[in-house]
């Protein structure tokens, strides 16, 4: 059976998603290890995206559109749903606080509580990925599979023209433009071994010229 052009979708950009959200636990990681201050421009950049498409954009059209159909066709996962529809209600907010505590890092650096609140940030961004890596999980594991077998030929043809539109532009080669200043700056800024993995590949596939 082929891939639905939706499913497809939703797990490109979930492989973006993971890649961008697996680097930055990377560069902490790393930048602990070898007793240096992460690099906050860097960070800001990927927690920039995060909020930029898939906080507003892939969240937004699984909570519109696909969980909606979902509950139509089936009550099997209604507990799966309202939970995943909670995470995206608060996640949105979660990355706006993650993006303020960068800014807090960079501006007080200096201050004598500098070190527990970088520590504090640290557990807080680690805590985030992992809530964040088990939801893409579920709706993989559990969601998806069960759009497939309950979803009418008309509830995909409604998905797959919502779903081919807004794409992550990060993942598809049919992108909006504008986010390319800010891939760029992601890619030019990553220290080398912390490469972004498939999101860079995704990046070289979709803009050949930069
Ligand atoms: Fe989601
Ligand atoms: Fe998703």
């Amino acid at each position: 059976m082929t891939m639905h052009p939706t499913v497809r979708v939703i797990r490109d950009e979930h492989s973006t998603l993971s890649a961008v959200l697996r680097s930055i636990g990377l560069l902490l990681t790393e930048s602990r290890r070898h007793g240096v201050e992460p690099d906050f421009q860097v960070l800001r950049a990927m927690l920039f995206y995060i909020d930029e498409f898939p906080e507003r954009v892939h969240h937004t059209k699984e909570t519109a559109l696909l969980f909606p159909m979902l509950r139509r066709r089936s009550s099997e996962l209604a507990v799966v749903l309202d939970r995943l529809d909670r995470d995206h209600a608060a996640s949105h907010r979660a990355v706006l606080d993650l993006q303020h505590d960068v800014l807090a890092l960079e501006m007080m650096s200096e201050a004598p509580h500098a070190k527990a609140r970088l520590a504090d940030f640290e557990a807080k961004m680690h805590a985030y990925i992992a809530s964040y890596l088990d939801h893409i999980r579920v709706e993989e594991v559990d969601v998806l599979p069960l759009a497939e077998s309950v979803l009418t030929v008309g509830d995909w043809a409604q998905l797959d023209e919502a779903f081919m539109q807004n794409r992550d532009p990060l993942t598809h080669r049919v992108g909006d433009d504008s986010f390319r200043p800010l891939f760029k700056r992601i890619l030019m800024t990553l220290p080398a071994p912390l490469g972004l993995g498939s999101a860079m590949e995704a990046l070289k596939a979709s803009h050949p010229r930069s």
